[in-house]
């Protein structure tokens, strides 16, 4: 029996890659920067599946052109990069990587929120570059933590994992938005379920953690940040286009808002001479939150899962589209 050839679009660690390899053809893309999409178009084309990032764009023109693909196994939680509703139309599987980089993500929240409170950023660049003259009572003076306000938008698992560690840590009151109030959160956390527009006006901290979808693009503008507290810090680890940027950056340098850490951007890589980069008060990581190497061995481990159930005709351990179900492609 034939082996179904499949393209991975990265070098992803050997834990997901040797599974798969195992099993199937590999087409490893060998380059740090990903294909364009009419490379991966092609190379896709007489694929049976597909491992995507999420700097990979799975369109409806690439399922057209890939007639024999089956499954495409996203190397990421999130899956705004893969057209959904386009797969489940082609009868082709989506799958993703959710729970395994829970906690990863949420430690970059947090590292996020105390490096832009405490004005990391600045001071750690100010010293390195002569700026450090002596100890100053007024020097990089930041905000406090303990007992604060903390604002959760999104209390999915990462929402909840990073109030977590804020409410255990650091005593922080924790207020959430959801599309339903989560009891787990309400019961462990004593967090409360309120409206935006309530919890940009007494949060300290102000953490995103929602999917970016046409509802969520662009839900941070300059009406929000003018409701934030001038003190408030405020945090994306989510997906950069739920931010209006040039907002934000407006925010910053008015002091409309204290500081911000963003681990996403739009675009990404935010150019190296973007105005975001210039102000003292915005930390920015270069999209790193899953990066572990624990975290990424999991990741490649649940895609080959998901992947080799959906070349086999088996449920995926983690579908993104279960409808797909009743006109999968054999
Ligand atoms: C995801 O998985 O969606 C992250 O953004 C990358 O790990």
């Amino acid at each position: 029996m034939s082996r179904p050839k499949v393209f991975v679009a990265r070098r992803i660690p050997d834990e997901g890659l040797n599974r798969i390899a195992a099993a199937a053809d590999v087409d490893v893309w060998p380059d740090r920067l990903p294909p364009s999409s009419d490379v991966l178009r092609e190379r896709v084309a007489d694929c049976e599946g597909l491992v995507s990032l999420l700097t990979d764009r799975v369109s409806a023109a690439l399922l057209a052109a890939a007639p024999r693909l089956r499954v495409v196994s996203n190397f990421a939680v999130g899956f705004n990069n893969v057209d959904v509703p386009a797969c489940t139309a082609h009868g082709v599987c989506v799958g993703n990587t959710p729970g395994v980089l829970t906690d990863a993500t949420a430690d970059i929240a947090v590292t996020l929120l105390l490096a832009a409170t405490r004005r990391l950023g600045e001071c750690t660049t100010d010293a390195k570059q002569g700026r450090w003259l002596t100890w100053e009572p007024l020097g990089w003076l930041g905000q406090d933590l303990a007992g604060r306000t903390l604002g959760i938008v999104g209390m999915g698992r990462i929402g909840f994992a990073t109030a977590k560690r804020l409410h255990h840590g650091w005593g922080m009151k924790v207020l959430y938005t959801a599309r339903t109030p989560k009891p787990d959160a309400d019961r462990k956390l004593g967090a409360q379920h309120v409206e935006l527009n309530t919890l940009l006006a007494e949060s300290d901290f102000v953490s995103v953690h929602a999917d970016l979808n046409q509802t969520t693009k662009g839900l941070f503008g300059a009406e929000q940040f003018r409701r934030m507290k001038p003190s408030a810090v405020f945090v994306n680890t989510s997906r950069g286009p739920l931010v209006d940027q040039p907002a934000l950056a407006a925010a910053l340098r008015a002091g409309t808002i204290f500081a911000a850490g963003l681990d996403v951007t739009e675009p990404e890589p935010l150019p190296a001479d973007h105005e975001l980069f210039t102000l003292p008060n915005c930390v920015i990581a270069p999209h790193v939150a899953s990066a572990t190497v624990g975290t990424r061995d999991a990741m490649a481990r649940l895609c080959a899962e998901n992947l080799l159930a959906g070349l086999r005709g088996d449920p995926l351990p983690h579908w993104v589209n279960p409808e797909a179900a009743g006109n999968r492609r054999a």
